[in-house]
């Protein structure tokens, strides 16, 4: 296939260099304007892809964007002039909301979602390494992207594993609901993931399970606080030596993924009249801290 990454960082590195190795022709669209740009993953050769290239683009049959969820309107507006309404486009990324904003846009294209626990992780611009192994999830998010089935067969043999989930939404959702529950809380206290097990945070992550159930809940994904609650300490436990991505972006003063993890799940809340106070506190409070960096 030809495939274009829309954002080669840690993930798009990734998984640029694991289709490379699986024989398809991939090119990549970064931020800047070189002609080429080389990746290596672990130690694996150097390889260099187009960069840029509006042939790639016009002729891609699959877009992976890997941006960040925050950047992927401003990455994918000055490229829907060019590309074409059969090229399948995947999101791939934290958080949720940026699909139906893309389908406004690309409303002839079929469009997939993809979440990913695969580690990437790129200590220089040319070489990512591959941190963790996981597994992907893939889904159609319109009625052409729910036809894309034969995609898991593809990325299974570029990096496994891959499953095919015809209700991507809730597992979306189930992703949402630990993102919300760890990452503010592990930002905020600048903590690692294993530190939430403590006494300290435990009536605190029960009050968010309780207010992230009666959200999904109303958005029809069915759950309760029991399996939430023993899901999201399962992830506690068995992330606990590491930093959630929200953690890190806050320790580098980068803008973070919060209005999109708990700021859809407030929007969410919102529009079912549902009171979330112990989520809106933490909402606020990493708005706060984004918000003191650009008044230093
Ligand atoms: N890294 C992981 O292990 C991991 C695991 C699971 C999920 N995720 C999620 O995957 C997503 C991507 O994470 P990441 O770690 O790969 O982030 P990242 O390294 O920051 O990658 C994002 C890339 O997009 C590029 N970009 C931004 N705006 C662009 C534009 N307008 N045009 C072209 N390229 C643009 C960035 O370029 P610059 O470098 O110039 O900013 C960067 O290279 C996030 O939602 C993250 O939460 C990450």
């Amino acid at each position: 296939m030809n495939i274009l990454i829309l954002g080669p960082g840690a993930v798009g590195s990734l998984w640029a260099t694991k289709f490379q190795l699986a024989g398809h022709h991939v090119s990549l669209w970064g931020r800047t304007s070189e002609s080429e740009l080389s990746l290596q993953l672990d130690d694996a050769p150097l390889t260099t892809y187009s960069n840029q290239s509006i042939s790639s683009l016009q002729e891609a049959d699959l877009i992976l964007i890997t941006v960040k969820a925050w950047q992927v309107e401003s990455a994918i507006e000055p490229l829907l002039p060019h590309i074409n309404a059969d090229t399948i486009v995947m999101l791939m990324h934290n958080g949720m909301g940026t699909a139906e904003w893309l389908e406004s846009k690309l409303s002839d294209n079929p469009i997939v979602i993809a979440t990913t626990t695969h580690g990437a992780y790129k200590p220089t611009k040319q070489h990512v390494l591959h941190t963790g192994h996981g597994y992907t999830q893939v889904g159609g998010f319109n009625a052409k992207g729910a036809k894309c089935e034969f995609l898991q067969d593809v990325m299974n043999h570029a990096l496994p594993s891959v499953n095919w989930n015809p209700n991507i939404h809730s597992a979306l959702w189930t992703k949402l609901a630990i993102n919300c529950a760890i990452n503010p809380l592990t930002a905020i206290h600048q903590c690692k993931n294993g530190d939430l097990a403590a006494e300290q945070y435990s009536s605190l992550l029960e009050a968010i399970t309780h207010e992230l159930v009666e959200v999904m809940n109303k958005e029809a994904i069915v759950t309760d606080f029991d399996t939430l609650h023993r899901t999201i300490m399962q992830v506690v436990n068995a992330t606990a030596a590491n930093y959630s991505s929200m953690r890190q972006d806050v320790f580098h003063k980068r803008r973070t993924e919060i209005d999109f993890i708990t700021g859809y799940l407030l929007q969410a809340a919102k529009k079912h009249q549902i009171n979330t106070p112990e989520n809106a506190k933490l909402y606020q409070c990493l708005k706060q801290i984004e918000q003191s960096w650009t008044e230093q």
